[in-house]
């Protein structure tokens, strides 16, 4: 039988992606790193079907749009050509989470995906190869494949540009908890907004300062210096940001909630919680703390909106084949 499924983590960026030097390959202009969250998975299930007119695709819970559906046979038409075979599909998938909540659906969406149906077709892929055929389907998802905290390299060519992991899961007891202010679909979608980054004034800038930034990040991981990391994942997301919000046209993805949030930080800091924001492209902020402040934060979330939902996630190991199907 020609059938596997994979679990597949979200992951949050420290440093982050954002730009391609190559659309058709999805290339990145700029290294990034990644924390992969227990709290934020999908499950996939494939099996390839002799006769089967079409690619299926089936959300549980949910529903895929037709832009959605193109992009998900389109990777598995690029699956085929490396297995040689035309051979059709059947995929469902699950996730744990709200779909386009800027949690990452697509990360581990595309991570799952790429080692189902690699699994289930029999492709005896290396760990980097399947990164490499996951960025292919959506840039971040080559961050959920390895395990724990993970670096994807910027470059030109192709076979190159690899996620590999750092540390493992187990090697820092950070926790993420993910605020959800908002969780309706995101506005821009990320494909879009990232071709847009060259009109932006500080893009150059903010891709040259990389390799400052990850060197500082490895001396902050090697020495488990979260203050030192917490203020890179922060003047990271910012930067970001500033590259997004001066784009032509811009993109902002916060809202009041958002930077009511970032605020609260700023002044939690000031009591002396060590707590840092990350944001990606919605909403939705993400709070990254050592394992023993976590009750407090999270208490102090809830004090200032009780509405807000909360996912809190710990690091997570990454996407695995698992022998319980979907269907
Ligand atoms: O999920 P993608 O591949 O469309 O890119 C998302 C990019 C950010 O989430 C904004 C940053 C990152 O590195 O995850």
């Amino acid at each position: 039988m020609k059938k596997a499924t994979a679990v597949a983590p979200a992951n949050i960026a420290f440093i982050k992606y954002w730009g391609k030097r190559d659309n058709q390959e999805r290339l990145p202009l700029n290294d990034s790193f990644s924390m992969n969250l227990d709290g934020a998975l999908t499950t996939t299930t494939v099996e390839f079907i002799e006769n089967l007119q079409e690619d299926s695709v089936e959300l549980v819970g949910g529903e895929f749009s037709d832009k959605e559906k193109q992009r998900i046979i389109r990777h598995m038409d690029r699956i085929r050509e490396k297995a040689g075979t035309s051979m059709k599909a059947k995929i469902v998938t699950k996730n744990s989470f709200p779909k386009g909540a800027g949690s990452a659906s697509s990360a581990s969406g595309f991570a799952a995906l790429t080692v189902a149906a690699c699994g289930a077709w029999g492709l005896a892929l290396s760990e980097k190869e399947l990164t490499v055929l996951a960025r292919e389907g959506s840039g971040s998802a080559c961050r959920s494949i390895p395990n724990g905290f993970v670096w994807w390299h910027a470059a030109s060519q192709s076979q190159e540009s690899y996620a590999e992991s750092l540390c493992p899961a187990q090697y820092w007891d950070l926790r993420d908890i993910l605020v959800i202010v908002d969780d309706s679909m995101k506005q821009v979608a990320t494909t879009d907004a990232m071709d847009q980054v060259k009109t932006s004034p500080f893009w150059e800038q903010r891709v040259e300062g990389i390799t400052e930034k990850m060197k500082a990040l490895f001396t902050a991981l090697k020495e488990k210096n979260f203050p030192l990391l917490g203020e890179i994942i922060e003047e990271d997301c910012l930067n970001m940001h500033a590259v997004m919000m001066t784009q032509e046209p811009s993109v902002l993805y916060w809202n009041s909630h958002t930077m009511a949030l970032m605020d609260a930080v700023y002044a939690w800091r000031k009591e002396g919680v060590p707590v840092y924001f990350t944001i990606d492209a919605g909403p939705n902020v993400h709070l990254i703390v050592e394992a023993g402040n976590v009750d407090d934060v999270i208490h102090k979330v809830k004090h200032l909106d009780p509405n807000f939902s909360i996912i809190h996630n710990t690091p997570h190991k990454g996407t695995t084949i698992i022998g319980e199907h979907l269907f």
